[in-house]
């Protein structure tokens, strides 16, 4: 399967430097082996919707979506709003939108259901804390925040994409072995199939946590791990480039 490679770039950039980072990624991409996807904060859809224009080799995400299809929730961004500016995929269920936000499992399994209605992708992320880690419940907690994804998502679940993103890894510098992180992937990837085989085989399952251009191709190459989410490396054009390569 295709891999795919996506950039989150959290709640950082400006105008100026959005366009400075698409023009060298448009200019360093050529014709990628893998699918990528560069996932802008919401404000600046718009801006990268021209900036991509008539590129084919890189895809618009967004890093969020409303659980809701429309109506009065201040402050949120339907998924059919976010296909009207090109957007392709919706992360949802980050960490730190767990984290920081409150949301459950139950919500971020809602808001893939919505993604998918407007035609959008969702990347839906799970992933344990170092407590959570240390205390031996890795499997329990991955598991469980997929399976309320699974259970909302019976229909379509070939068209979602489940980034694990182990939170002790995510913007530490601290990095999943290619082991460990396979260890899981195939667990979530057993957790699919159990859910219905042949989906299973199709959806992508994305490592995400400290993800670089020296760690990516080690982890590229475990049989569970079909791409990358990157923070902090897809803000440097260089680097993400080189994920890029290392995803043939
Ligand atoms: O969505 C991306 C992840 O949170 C990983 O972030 O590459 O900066 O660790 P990071």
């Amino acid at each position: 399967m295709r891999k795919l490679i996506a950039g989150n770039w959290k709640m950082n950039g400006s105008l100026a430097a959005n366009q400075a980072l698409v023009q060298a990624l448009r200019a360093g991409v050529g014709t990628p082996a893998c699918e990528v996807l560069v996932c802008p904060p919401a404000a600046y859809l718009a801006q990268l919707q021209q900036l991509l224009a008539g590129c084919d080799a890189i895809a618009l995400g967004a890093q969020d979506v409303s659980e809701q299809a429309g109506g009065a929730y201040t402050g949120n961004v339907s998924a059919a709003m976010l296909a009207e500016f090109g957007v392709r995929y919706a992360i949802v269920g980050h960490s730190e939108r767990r984290q920081y936000q409150g949301e459950s499992d139950l919500l971020v399994a809602r808001k893939a259901q919505q993604a998918l209605a407007a035609g959008i992708t969702p990347i839906v992320c799970v992933g344990e804390t170092l407590v959570e880690r240390e205390q031996g419940l890795t499997g329990f907690i991955v598991q469980r925040q997929l399976s309320a994804a699974i259970a909302v998502n019976a229909a379509r679940l070939a068209e979602i994409v489940v980034a694990y993103e182990p939170v002790w890894a995510i913007g530490t510098g601290q990095t999943a072995t290619p082991e460990q992180a396979q260890q899981v992937h195939a667990l979530l990837r057993a957790q699919l199939a159990a859910a219905d085989a042949t989906a299973a085989r199709q959806v992508r399952l994305l490592y995400g946590g400290s993800m670089n251009a020296a760690n990516a191709q080690a982890l590229l190459a475990q049989p569970d791990i079909d791409g990358g989410l990157i923070g902090g490396a897809a803000l440097k054009a260089p680097d993400f480039l080189t994920i890029i390569g290392a995803a043939a």
